[in-house]
Parts: structure tokens; C-alpha cells; sequence
């Protein structure tokens, strides 16, 4: 087994450019057609080995990032370490940018990380599919954080078939303050269609064309998430971020995933400066970043 002193990962953010839900299943999830694209906002998930397992975390929202079993990044180290019959002794540094429980994957791409880095660090050698798996039990979007790019996520997620992407989408990101919980956006989702026949999930071939061939003005046509109402319906004040974004030139806005993070789609990089801005003027948000789609999904960029 190699023995390296320390390898950093580095992760993407995502944002749902269709997030399409059916009805609760027997399990508690939902089935869902889901499509990820992933966007250059960045976790780095660096390990090293240590005395006894340590995690650190730095960077915006660190402070309410869970330094205990709950953290995907713990759990990674921990379930690999486990299959391989290896002693997790690693000290896991988490640097945050992707916010936190912003409906970006933010815990799913430290998950993703932490496994990817961990595999390297152990020498454990593990295939692509065999980190799939892995990632599929840590969490529904685990395994989009590890591919990145484009792709359509069925059964609850993580079943993923690559989508080919003819261009680069021009995004800006609308952070607010404090996350939701994806739990209670799913469960307010059962609440606002009890009654109703949910029918099943399904991606319109508009939008899968528009990302095919780089479609901008097709794509934010066919933007949605099924998710929306009930983010919104959790966090009213979201619609003036919407609202704020959509007026200052953004094509076509949405609740990125569970939310509360906001994601517009703009023509390009000047009028991302230009929606950014506005949206920081706004009051509206906690912040505003540009960020370009699609990005390369969970990658070592030191050690291994
Ligand atoms: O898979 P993950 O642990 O990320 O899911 C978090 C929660 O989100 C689940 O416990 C469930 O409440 C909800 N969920 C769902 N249907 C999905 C994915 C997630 O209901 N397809």
C-alpha cells in the first residue's frame, strides 16, 4: 500500500436545471428525474494521516458545518475505511466555498471528496464503479459530485446516465442565509400535494437538447424544479430574490435543489457581473457569485 503525506480533492457544486419529483415511495424517498449539471463553485476535502481521525472545516459557514458522524466527509472516510479493513486514523480539512445546506451539494461534494482522497491516501486502488457505490450510500447526489458535468439522476438520484453539454451556461448564485433542510422541503412537498396524483418523473427533451447544444435561451425556457413550491413555501422571502435577479437581466431564475440558494441563468460573463451586482444591491441575498457550467466533477489536485 502507498503511503502519501497528504492529497487534496477538489469538488463542484451543482445546481438542478430540472429537478422533476413523484409521488413519496415506500422507502421515504422520492423518485425522481433529475437533472444535474455541475458548476464551478468549489469544496476542497484535503486528508492526511493522523493519530487518532480529526476533522477541521474553513471557509464561509464553516461554523455550521457538523464536525461528527453526520458530516458525509466522516462518513466516507469511515465506510471505505471499513471495507478495506483499514483504521481511519486521517485528519479530514474541509475548505468550504460551496454554501452551506444551500441546495448545492455542499455535503455531498465533501462526501465525494473525502472518499476520493481517502482511496488515494490508503493506496486502495478502487474503480470507478466501485466508488459509485460507495457514493450512492452515502447520499442520492453523492455520486454526481464525484462524475460532474451533466447528467440525468433517476431512481432517487443517483442512477446516473451521462448528458452530453455542447457549451458553456453562464450562472450567477444567490446565496441567502442559513440552509433549509432537504428533509423538510421533501416533507413540505408531500404536504402541498396531499390529495393530488403526483405523476411520474420525467426530463423534457427540450431541456436535454438545449444542454446539448449549448442552447442558452432554450435552457432557461426549460428550467424547473418541482422543489420550488415547497422551498418557497418555507422561505417566502426567496420570491423577492427571484423577482430581483429576473429584473436585473437574468434569463430565467430558480430555487437551485432544496434551496435557499437561488440560481439565475444569464447570456453571459458581462451579464453575470451585471446580475450579480444588482442582486447584491438588492438586499435581497447573503451574497452573489458568478459561476460557469458545466465543471469537471471531483478531481485530486495535490498528492495521491
Ligand atoms: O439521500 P440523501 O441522504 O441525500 O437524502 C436526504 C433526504 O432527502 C432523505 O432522507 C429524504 O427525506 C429526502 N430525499 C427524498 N427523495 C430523494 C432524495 C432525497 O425524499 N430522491
Amino acid at each position: 500500500m502507498s503511503v502519501s503525506r497528504g492529497v487534496t480533492v477538489r469538488v463542484p457544486a451543482k445546481v438542478n436545471v430540472r429537478l422533476a419529483v413523484g409521488g413519496a415511495r415506500p422507502d421515504g424517498y422520492h423518485d425522481l428525474a433529475n437533472v444535474f449539471l455541475a458548476v464551478g463553485l468549489y469544496d476542497e476535502v484535503t486528508v492526511a494521516e493522523a493519530a487518532a481521525p480529526a476533522v477541521t472545516c474553513e471557509g464561509p459557514g464553516a461554523d455550521q458545518v457538523p464536525l461528527d458522524r453526520t458530516n458525509l466527509a466522516v462518513r466516507a472516510a469511515e465506510l471505505l475505511a471499513a471495507r478495506h479493513g483499514i483504521t481511519p486514523n486521517v485528519h479530514l480539512h474541509i475548505r468550504k466555498d460551496i454554501p452551506v445546506a444551500g441546495g448545492m451539494a455542499g455535503g455531498s461534494a465533501d462526501g465525494a471528496g473525502a472518499l476520493l482522497a481517502c482511496d488515494a491516501l490508503w493506496g486502495c486502488g478502487s474503480s470507478r464503479e466501485e466508488l459509485l457505490s460507495l457514493c450512492a450510500e452515502l447520499g442520492s447526489d453523492v455520486p454526481f459530485s464525484l462524475v460532474g458535468g451533466a447528467a440525468l439522476g433517476t431512481g432517487r438520484g443517483e442512477l446516473l446516465t451521462p448528458l452530453e453539454v455542447g457549451g458553456a451556461f453562464h450562472w450567477v448564485f444567490a446565496m441567502a442565509d442559513g440552509g433549509l433542510s432537504t428533509p423538510a422541503v421533501y416533507a413540505e412537498f408531500d404536504r402541498l400535494n396531499r390529495g393530488t396524483e403526483v405523476p411520474p418523473p420525467a426530463a423534457p427533451p427540450a431541456l436535454l437538447e438545449a444542454l446539448r447544444t449549448g442552447d442558452t435561451a432554450g435552457l432557461a425556457d426549460a428550467l424547473g424544479n418541482d422543489l420550488q413550491p415547497a422551498a418557497l413555501s418555507l422561505r417566502p422571502s426567496l420570491a423577492a430574490t427571484l423577482a430581483a435577479g429576473t429584473e436585473a437581466g437574468a434569463l430565467a431564475g430558480l430555487v437551485s435543489g432544496s434551496g435557499p440558494t437561488t440560481a439565475f441563468l444569464v447570456k453571459d460573463a458581462e451579464a453575470a457581473e451585471s446580475v450579480a451586482a444588482a442582486l447584491r444591491a438588492s438586499g435581497t441575498c447573503r451574497e452573489a457569485r458568478p459561476a460557469l457550467a458545466p465543471a469537471p466533477g471531483a478531481t485530486v489536485v495535490a498528492g495521491g
